[in-house]
This record gives structure tokens, sequence and C-alpha cells, in this order.
């Protein structure tokens, strides 16, 4: 029986199979780059939660990891460009390596904001890592040094990434129906 998430879902274009594979390979390339560098891993929530999970398990990294939570959306499908932090960092990042951990990288707004916040608080290096990027999509010039896969531009939902809010807890990267977004 399909559950009724799954009913509103277009098109799976990332399976769990494909995802456990390439984040395992993603901890990897981590470990052998930050080995003996104590690095910070830098979720930025809320999307980013299932894939930090996944993916400091994958990497057996003597490390620890901090969380800030930032919004720009608002509950639309198109990036407004404004970018609020909503839960801030609650350690001194003074002098450390940090892996900001996204789930998208899209119009490049939030991490265009977010390296030059860390920045300013004294990193000592920034290594992006995101899921999923939507390079036809980007409007500032900030790419990726690790990204697990490429996306169209399609409106997409689960592990983590969500529609207002809901289809977090997909445990695939779908393709949301379009008429699902459009009755708002
Ligand atoms: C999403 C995603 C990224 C950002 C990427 O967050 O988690 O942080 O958008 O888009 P950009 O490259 O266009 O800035 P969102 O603001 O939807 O909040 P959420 O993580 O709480 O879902």
């Amino acid at each position: 029986m399909r559950s009724e998430m799954e009913r509103d879902i277009l098109k799976v274009l990332v399976t769990e199979e494909e995802l456990k594979a390439r984040v395992a390979e993603m901890g990897v390339e981590l470990y052998e780059k930050f080995e003996g560098k104590n690095p910070l891993f830098l979720g930025v929530l809320k999307g980013s939660f299932v894939f930090v999970a996944d993916l400091v398990r994958a990497c057996q990294l003597k490390s620890d990891i901090e969380f800030i939570a930032v919004s720009s959306y608002a509950n639309a499908t198109s990036s407004s460009g404004r970018v609020k932090i909503n839960y801030d960092l609650q350690q001194d990042i003074t002098g450390r390596h940090l892996i900001i951990v996204e789930d998208i990288l899209d119009s490049g707004n939030t991490l265009a904001f977010l390296k030059e916040y860390f920045m300013t608080k004294g990193a000592a290096s920034i290594t992006i890592v995101t899921l999923l990027d939507k390079p036809s999509r980007r409007q500032k010039a900030v790419y990726p040094d690790l990204a697990g896969f490429e996306v169209p531009d399609e409106f997409v939902v689960g592990y983590g990434l969500d529609y207002a809010q809901q289809y977090r807890n997909v445990p695939y990267i779908g393709v949301l129906k379009p008429e699902v977004y459009s009755h708002k």
C-alpha cells in the first residue's frame, strides 16, 4: 500500500539504495581529506538533518557537530534571496575547519550568506558539502566542494527536503506532483 505522502510523489529521482551508496562514498572522501584535522560538521537546518545523521556515521572522523538554522523560502517554491538566522551557532568557531552540510544548493543565496558569515566568525577553512546540487538555478557564484547528486530544475522533496514543512520523512528523493503545490 502506498502511503498518503507517496500518493503526492510524481516520480522517484534518487532511491534509498542510491542515497546510501553515495553517502558512504562521501563519508570516505571526507575522512581522507580531514583525517587528523578535527573538523566541525555544521548542518544547516532544517533540511540537512537526515543527511547529517547519515553522513557523520559514514565518516568515522574525530569531529564534532554543530547546527545553524536559516530560512529563506517561507513556504514558497522559489528563493526570496533573503536569509534569516533562526538558530545561531552555539560555540566559537575561530580556527576551525568547517564542513558545511546542506541538503540542496539551489540559488546559492543561503550558502553565499553563510560562507561570509562563517569567515567573519574566524573559520580556518570552509568546505561545502551538499547532497543535491541544482546548478541550473544558481544566482550566486557558490560551488560545492563535494556534491552527492546533480538534480534538474524540478521540485524535489524527501530525505530532509520539504514542501511547506512536509515530506521531510519520505526516505528517498522524489519529485512532487505539480497539483500538490499549485493548489496553495
Ligand atoms: C533550503 C535548503 C537550503 C536552501 C538552498 O532551505 O535546505 O538551506 O534552501 O537554497 P538556496 O541555494 O536557493 O539558498 P529552506 O530555506 O527551504 O529551509 P529548510 O532547510 O528549513 O527546509
